[in-house]
């Protein structure tokens, strides 16, 4: 069989399973309608913030010319670390391309065996940390533990008790525990109980590696997302160097690219072992303007978060009354949670066909017949939007 074969068969079988997947074009003039992007602030848009990606370029150039250990290192890059670490309430930040590479490579370092045995005679040692991951975290931080020969300790999802048991169970080892979780979970629409989190790992000196995709700019003080909270034991976690907080600035940022806030040594660690930094161009100077600029905005947005939060909580009301299940939602974030796959694709094109794009979820993404519609609420949607969206799902419900 060549390759050809060999994927077209792949394929087939994805398609008779109603999984695959087919890039759709995204015209700009259907974005009004459009509950599949994560641009939860409608920042991707601002004059002002566009305007500050293209001065950035051009006083640096549209591209980095190399990594940052060679010629990359520009001073904005420095400007736009020191401005996360404040906006984050942390010691100091790093700064990456995507999100995905912030994660795979960025926690892959801080599991890294050999980031934690000491020394012996000169001679770097090793010891596997005990990693205990959400089970419904991010690709990217399975991929992390993949690339790092990690097997994972998985607790249910936001479950505290049960990762507190799973840590207590483990509690006379010496061996170095990490705990990696989201704060709020992209298909799930729901937060991370963080100050109960933190008091867990505090109790066990374990470290938080913690996911804001979808938090940054819509949740905790600000907008800085929930790993700025101010708490005495994540004080203590901090002091200790045990925060590490991952986030991007692809979604409610309205641009691209990720950040990790931490302490300076961790930072000046990952500078030397992270390979997605090390091995890679730094980000265009275009998108450290915009973000440093969006960044500049999202503190002041407090109007616009609360507008979002109640749009959201209203949508669930109205959605529960017709019948639909929202799962674990509490965010901007609603899932219509519909089970099987098939019925997923159908909803989806029944509100595509009303020219409301939403995006179908369906499995290895999520858990087996748990597909799901996934309404991503922004600030830019109106009442006659949500008013559409409401008939057309009371239309699908009166035909299944
Ligand atoms: C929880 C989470 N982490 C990381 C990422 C990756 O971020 P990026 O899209 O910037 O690569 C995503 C994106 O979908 C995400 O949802």
């Amino acid at each position: 069989m060549n390759l050809s074969e060999a994927s077209q068969q792949r394929l087939e079988l994805l398609s008779q399973d109603s999984l695959k997947r087919t890039l759709l074009p995204c015209p700009l003039d259907q974005r009004i309608s459009d509950f599949s992007s994560n641009d939860y602030l409608c920042l991707s848009q601002r004059p002002e913030i566009i305007e500050a990606g293209h001065a950035c370029a051009r006083q640096y150039g549209a591209g980095a010319t190399g990594s940052r250990l060679l010629s990359g290192n520009l001073d904005c890059f420095e400007q736009l670390e020191s401005q996360v670490a404040q906006f984050k309430n942390a010691e100091s930040a790093l700064v990456f391309s995507s999100g995905y590479q912030a994660n795979a490579s960025g926690l892959a370092a801080l599991l890294d065996k050999s980031l934690w045995g000491g020394t012996v005679g000169g001679t770097v040692g090793g010891t596997a940390p005990l990693v205990f991951t959400d089970r419904l975290n991010h690709a990217s931080l399975h991929h992390a533990c993949q690339l790092a020969g990690i097997r994972q300790i998985r607790f249910r999802h936001n479950d505290m008790a049960h990762l507190a048991e799973l840590l207590a169970k483990h509690a006379e080892s010496t061996q170095p525990k990490i705990i990696v979780t989201e704060t709020v979970f992209g298909m799930e629409g729901d937060l991370l109980p963080v100050e109960q989190l933190a008091e867990i790992a505090l109790v066990h000196k374990a470290v938080v590696y913690l996911d804001e995709a979808h938090a940054t700019g819509v949740w905790g003080p600000n907008g800085r997302g929930l790993g700025a909270v101010k708490h005495p034991d994540i004080d203590a976690l901090k002091a200790m160097g045990h925060w590490i907080v991952m986030g991007t600035f692809s979604k409610a940022v309205g641009v691209s690219g990720a950040y990790i806030a931490c302490s300076e040594i961790f930072k000046q660690y990952l500078v030397n072992r992270c390979t997605g930094f090390v091995y890679s161009t730094a980000p265009s100077p275009f998108v450290i303007g915009a973000v440093a600029r969006a960044l500049e905005i999202i503190p002041q947005m407090e109007t616009e978060r609360t507008a979002l939060h109640l749009a959201a909580e209203q949508l669930r009301g109205q959605v529960h009354a017709l019948g639909f299940d929202t799962g674990l939602s509490n965010t901007h974030i609603v899932p219509l949670v519909v089970g099987s796959a098939e019925a997923c694709l159908e909803l989806k094109s029944h509100l595509q066909q009303a020219g409301i794009r939403t995006s179908a979820v369906r499995p290895p993404t999520v858990p087996p017949n748990a597909a799901r519609v996934r309404l991503a609420l922004n600030t830019g949607h109106s009442d006659e939007l949500y008013s559409q969206l409401l008939e057309c799902l009371q239309q699908w419900k009166r035909r299944a």
